[in-house]
């Protein structure tokens, strides 16, 4: 076969100089054909469009026979332009070489196959058109997120991944060693040796990349970490994964209104990025997955979000359950909100984004910083239509013995967390930030509605094939 320097479909579909000679390969969406002549919808992965490839079905005969769906073939042909409706151009095949046929049991034959069913292969769920566009939008908001802090002069911080210490304090860790588990070597009381092991102490890998970042945001000023964190918490729901990936930025001097603020700039810009930058995806998953997709992204980006007290948040249901709405959880002051909670707020009380702040202390994390009220900390959550909860970040406790007296009211282990309490010896200084979960920000753009079907290869409880 001649060679002709590839075009990737992307670009193929954009040219104009009918007549030339292109090369395209990809995998078979679709054949279909008459007597004399078949159509194979081609895709590469480069966009969510195929291009048509039009080959003679006498020129052809033995090779279309080969052709099925999920074929990756090679093929030089003539760009022309379309007379069908709906695309540009087309190929007029010349010479068509099968890289790999594939038979008729390929699990990604048919359409319409339910998300459950694609999950089981998700080696494979990755050819097709909702995980090309879920992909490549997830590419794109890595994108946008390293662009947004690049140009606010935020640098780029790397957190490390093995850690001795439980940021969240929730204690749900996966453990990181090389010991035999079958033979642990253990003292009197049956507490585990670690001297042996590889680091010399029980080591996790990290629920969040906050405490480290907080060293960055104190030295560099505006620091953000962007990896994956990891969470042994055992909820099989559709907003859950046990390998997840965070952006937590981290800023120096910043009050609560400007923590606010960067929340709401942060997510609005990676919201106005898709739209602008995804169209033929976000087109695609509007029409296929949630036909106010479009829609909901648009009035997110247009609205200003409203912000309130935990206190107020918590009237507000309360008023609801006196009006005779229903909630499987009863509401009252202390306790963690549930999705079904944020849900209401966001989506029938205010009916748009939702940033809440001032939470009681007994359900938040130790670095909080205090109010004055000695019930309440700084700390935001921003909840999300269909998501609940999108962001969790904090003003941080800077005072070294109101963070000292927490710690130990909540009996935190400190001996490894020396370290944290010299930012707040050395030179201390009011600071605060935020995580976003990736993955819900991507469930909010896509309109997807489980969170293990926005990353490649989830991990949830008992599943970790891949
Ligand atoms: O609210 P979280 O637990 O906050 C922290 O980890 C802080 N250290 C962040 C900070 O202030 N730097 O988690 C932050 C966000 C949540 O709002 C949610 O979007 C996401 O991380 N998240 C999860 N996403 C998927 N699966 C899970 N199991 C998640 N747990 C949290
Ligand atoms: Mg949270």
């Amino acid at each position: 076969m001649e060679k002709i320097r590839r075009t990737k479909i992307v670009d193929l579909l954009k040219r104009t100089d009918y007549g030339s000679k292109v090369n395209v390969k990809g995998w078979v969406r679709t054949k279909r054909g008459s007597k004399t002549v078949n159509f194979i919808a081609l895709n590469d992965g480069s966009t969510i469009k195929n291009v048509q490839i039009v080959a003679d079905e006498e020129k052809f005969s033995e090779t279309l026979k080969q052709i099925t769906t999920g074929a990756c073939i090679n093929v030089n042909g003539v760009l022309v332009e379309s007379p069908g409706a709906g695309q540009s151009v087309e190929v007029q095949a010349e010479d068509i070489e099968i890289y790999g046929t594939c038979p008729q049991d390929y699990p990604m034959q048919k359409k319409g196959q339910s998300f459950e069913y694609m999950r089981q292969y998700a080696h494979l769920r990755l050819r097709t058109n909702t995980f090309g566009a879920v992909l490549r939008i997830r590419h794109n908001m890595a994108i946008a997120i390293h662009k947004f802090f690049h140009d606010k002069g935020f640098f780029y911080f790397h957190s490390p991944i093995i850690t001795a210490s439980d940021c969240e304090g929730a204690g749900e860790m996966f453990q990181v060693t090389t010991k035999n588990l079958y033979d642990l070597k253990k003292d009197e009381n049956g507490k585990i040796i670690y001297d042996d092991d590889f680091f010399g102490k029980m080591t996790s890998l990290t629920v969040s990349g906050q405490l480290e970042g907080e060293l960055g945001a104190t030295s560099l000023g505006q620091i953000y970490t962007f990896g994956p964190t990891f969470r042994a918490e055992n909820s099989n729901t559709p907003r859950h994964l046990a390998e997840f990936w965070m952006i937590e930025p981290e800023v120096a001097f910043i009050d609560m209104d400007e923590l606010m603020d960067l929340e709401e700039e942060f997510i609005k810009y990676c919201v106005k990025w898709a739209l602008d930058n995804c169209q033929d995806d976000l087109e695609f998953l509007n029409k296929m997955i949630d036909k106010t997709l479009l829609e909901r992204l648009q009035s997110v980006i247009s609205t200003d979000f409203v912000r309130l007290s935990y206190t107020e948040g918590i009237k507000i249901l309360e008023q609801a359950v006196a009006d005779g709405h229903k909630f499987e959880f009863p509401v009252s002051w202390g306790m963690d909100l549930a999705s079904e909670h944020e849900r209401y707020l966001v989506e029938e009380h205010f009916k748009k984004p939702v940033i809440l702040n001032d939470y009681p202390k007994e359900i938040k994390a130790f670095y909080m910083k205090q109010n004055e009220d000695g019930k309440t900390v700084q700390g935001t959550d921003v909840l999300f239509p269909q998501i609940g909860e999108i962001i969790g970040g904090s003003i941080r406790e800077a005072d070294y013995d109101k963070l000292m007296q927490r710690i130990n009211e909540l009996n935190i282990p400190m001996k490894d967390m020396w370290w944290y309490l010299d930012t707040r010896k050395y030179g201390s200084c009011p600071h605060g930030g935020f995580g976003l979960g990736f993955e819900r920000l991507i469930l909010f753009v896509t309109g997807m509605q489980n969170i293990r079907d926005v990353i490649p290869f989830p991990r949830t409880p008992k599943t970790a094939e891949f």
